[in-house]
């Protein structure tokens, strides 16, 4: 019986320090946990604190990259009219030289110059509101656009001796920002003057085919210079390419006719290379009616 007792106090005691240590391991493993949970607590604020200010950073920094790309593009649109603004005035002193210049002559200087400074004007009107998405967007005819553009142009080509061919098959109604268009357009003849110079062309051609088919528009815009090097096909549209020495060319152009035809336009801007030269094509959803 006694060794019954003491038996039983023995497995009690052993059940029982077993139960103690349990106890002991959980309330240290509690310990723990409360400990690490608080670590970590503190560790995850820490983290958020570091990821805010590197949101902050970052907003800084995308929102001076937008303002930084609207000049880029402000400064590429200027360049042209300013160059043509440049070219009539050594003109009225030319004429004046000549002792040609009557007010009639000086007069239609001055309108030309007003005109482009009209334009440049327009320009950042035109980019403030590219900045803002909710943009109102309106329809417009591409051969109307196509003549706006043509308009600001047309001179620059006949001083540079490049023919332009006109042929407008059918014209279509699109939506969008119709200045933005007109510079995408700009971009295009621009990049075709430049490159007709550039490798000195004999014959300087530059085709425009307005035309629609089912129902999409197309503008399709073509040079006799050469076309474009395969190595250079796959970068053409990306931004601050340019072949150009570093003072003529930004590499903004394409980039940003595209990013208006394609984004902002819902269409397409595609190049490929003809028999005499390179073709940029715009495909747009034509419209039905003015709405
Ligand atoms: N019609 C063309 N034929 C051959 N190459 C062309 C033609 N149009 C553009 N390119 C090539 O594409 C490059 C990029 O054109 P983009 O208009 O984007 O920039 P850029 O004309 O070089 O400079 P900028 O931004 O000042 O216009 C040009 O440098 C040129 O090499
Ligand atoms: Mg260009």
């Amino acid at each position: 019986m006694i060794d019954f007792i003491i038996l039983n106090k023995f497995y009690f005691f052993i059940v029982f320090s077993f139960l103690i240590l349990l106890l002991f391991f959980y309330l240290s493993k509690r310990k723990v946990e409360k400990k690490y949970k608080l670590h970590l607590e503190k560790e995850i604020r820490e983290q958020i604190l570091e990821l805010r200010k590197k949101d902050e950073l970052l907003i800084a920094q995308s929102k001076l990259a937008a303002v930084g790309e609207t000049l880029a593009h402000i400064a590429h649109q200027w360049k042209q009219p300013l160059n043509q603004i440049n070219s009539v005035v050594l003109k009225i002193e030319t004429d004046y030289d000549d002792k040609v210049l009557n007010q009639e002559l000086l007069e239609e200087h001055l309108n030309e110059i007003e005109k482009l400074t009209f334009y440049m004007s327009d320009t950042i009107t035109s980019f403030n509101n590219y900045l803002q998405p909710n943009d109102k967007k309106e329809i417009f005819s591409i051969k109307n656009a196509f003549d706006d553009a043509y308009e600001l142009v047309y001179k620059l080509l006949e001083s540079k001796r490049i023919e332009s061919k006109v042929v407008i098959i059918n014209d279509s109604l699109v939506k969008g920002v119709k200045k933005e268009f007109v510079q995408a357009l700009l971009v295009i003849l621009n990049n075709a003057k430049d490159i007709l110079e550039e490798r000195n062309i004999k014959k300087r051609k530059i085709s425009i085919n307005i035309f629609s088919k089912e129902n999409k528009a197309y503008i399709n815009i073509e040079d006799n210079a050469g076309g474009i090097e395969n190595k250079y096909f796959k970068k053409i549209f990306d931004p601050y390419f340019t072949t150009k020495p570093h003072s003529q060319g930004t590499g903004h152009g394409l980039c940003m006719a595209k990013m208006i035809v394609e984004k902002s336009m819902l269409g397409e801007l595609l190049v490929t290379n003809q028999n005499a030269g390179a073709m940029f094509s715009i495909k747009l959803n034509k419209m039905e009616e003015y709405e």
